[in-house]
């Protein structure tokens, strides 16, 4: 279902009345075009807290944008030359006391105001340290700080906070986030390890070429994007779906070149069927497939519970532990699960489906580490928020337009938006990034 406020606020008359109304007035965003490839403009790096350990400079000149770097305690506002920088990214991992906290404010008052619209801004942070509460205090603090700087920011504009040790194993990362990929996501803190780079280079335009991707529930909606985007990065797509979707799904596969699986993911063997399906191994498993069936508690009959709970989190379950078990999964491997941000804040009427998308966070969190240590396997999940697809076009008008607009961008996401993520997160380059829970919500007021 369009959406049609968003084409209204962007025609003359549309911005005239809702500006006199005090209505939101989102930006269209820019997203990622064959054409138009990366943000429009150069990028600002700014220090704050002193002169930083990391090796930025390689990893930002990867970005493709050209950088201006200003040394720490300069006056960043010369830097941002006539036009406003697209992306500015803020060293603060040394800020270790209320003090060099002021030096965020310094570097990035000046120039907030003139980031292009649609832009970035990018704060690293340091991990917590457990022995010094000062800098514990601090660090903690940009979180808050890049949160409410996403939500005042506007013009289509994302803040989001990097928390990383070493530059070269963020760089997948930084990449992501600095570019139009990354357009719905926003107000997030992503933790980035040390460790986790690729074993050999990687194709810059085709980083899963060679690799095979299982897509679960891709025979439509997010699912569908997703598999088109990871065989837009050279993978081998196969879609899978349940009998019912077979057409679809096949059309899927055909148009993407891939191969077309019928199966229903809650089913008792499904991972032994794939297992069977994939005999040369897979690269990157996504759990897509989702449904929800909604009914206040008190309403909700014992099938709504089992069969959500069933397919978005059992199957889940099930089918990862067959196919680590198994070794289907190759050294190198990534997994992909799909929370929601019903899962982290809670929604009325789905006490089943929340309790489910919880789970695969808790899932992500326990078993990331194991994994990784175990079978070489990264493990996260992206949790969108508000997104077009069939699943929201069901919902009755007044909530779908609450979905829409109660985020920074004020906005529903694009099925496209979520692929992107799941496909930064499936980069080879992505080894460091391991048990993060992702929100692709453009930065919902709901939940934190
Ligand atoms: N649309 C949103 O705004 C939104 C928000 C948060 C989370 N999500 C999650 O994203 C995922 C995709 O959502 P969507 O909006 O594209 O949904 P959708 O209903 O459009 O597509 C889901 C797909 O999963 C398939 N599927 C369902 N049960 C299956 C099973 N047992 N085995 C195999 N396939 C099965 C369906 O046939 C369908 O093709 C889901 O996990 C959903 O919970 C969506």
């Amino acid at each position: 279902m369009a959406d049609r406020y968003l084409s209204f606020t962007a025609t003359a008359p549309g911005r005239f009345l809702t500006a006199r109304l005090g209505l939101p007035q989102p930006a269209a965003l820019n997203r990622w075009t064959a054409e138009h490839p990366s943000l429009d403009g150069h990028l600002l790096h700014l220090t704050a807290g002193g002169p930083s350990g990391l090796d930025l400079a390689p990893v930002l000149a990867r970005t493709g944008l050209p950088t201006a770097t200003v040394a720490a305690g300069s006056a960043a506002g010369a830097a941002t030359g006539s036009t406003g920088p697209a992306a500015v990214v803020l060293d603060a991992t040394g800020v270790r006391d209320v003090d060099a906290l002021a030096e965020v404010h310094a570097a990035l008052h000046p120039v907030v105001r003139s980031v292009a619209a649609s832009g970035r801004v990018v704060v690293l942070g340091a991990p917590l340290d457990a022995r010094d509460h000062h800098q514990a205090a601090v660090q903690q603090a940009l979180e808050g700080f890049v949160r409410s700087l996403g939500k005042e920011i506007g013009r289509g504009r994302t803040v989001n906070l990097v928390r990383l040790t070493d530059a070269s194993a963020a760089e997948s990362t930084l990449c992501f986030l600095l570019s139009p990929r990354s357009a719905y996501v926003s107000g997030q803190v992503i933790e980035v390890g040390a460790a986790g780079g690729p074993d050999g280079p990687v194709d810059r335009d085709l980083p899963l070429a060679g690799r095979t991707a299982l897509v679960t529930g891709a025979a439509r909606g997010i699912g569908e994007a997703v598999a088109e985007t990871l065989a837009r990065y050279g993978a081998h797509v196969v879609v899978l779906d349940v009998p019912q979707a077979a057409q679809d799904a096949r059309r899927v596969a055909a148009r993407l070149g891939g191969s077309a699986l019928t199966l229903d993911i809650t089913a008792a063997d499904a991972g032994e069927r794939i297992a069977a399906e994939l005999p040369d191994g897979l690269d990157v498993l996504i759990h897509n497939a989702g449904i929800t069936r909604d009914r206040r508690l008190v309403n909700m009959p014992a099938e709504h519970w089992s069969s959500v709970l069933d397919v978005n989190l059992a199957s889940v379950l099930r089918t990862t532990d067959a196919l680590l078990a198994k070794g289907t999964l190759r050294t190198g491997g990534r997994i992909v699960a799909t929370a929601s941000i019903a899962g982290l804040a809670g929604n009325a009427g789905q006490t089943n489906y929340g309790a489910s998308k919880a789970g695969v966070a808790g899932l992500v969190r326990s078993l990331a580490p194991r994994a990784l240590a175990e079978h070489g396997v990264t493990v996260n999940a992206v949790a969108p928020g508000f997104i077009e697809t069939r699943m929201t076009a069901a919902v009755p008008l007044f909530i779908r337009e609450a979905g829409r607009r109660m985020n920074s961008l004020a906005q529903g996401g694009l099925p496209v938006d979520v692929a992107e993520t799941t496909a930064w997160l499936a980069h080879p380059a992505s080894g460091s990034v391991n048990g993060q829970v992702v929100r692709v919500c453009g930065q919902s007021l709901l939940g934190a």
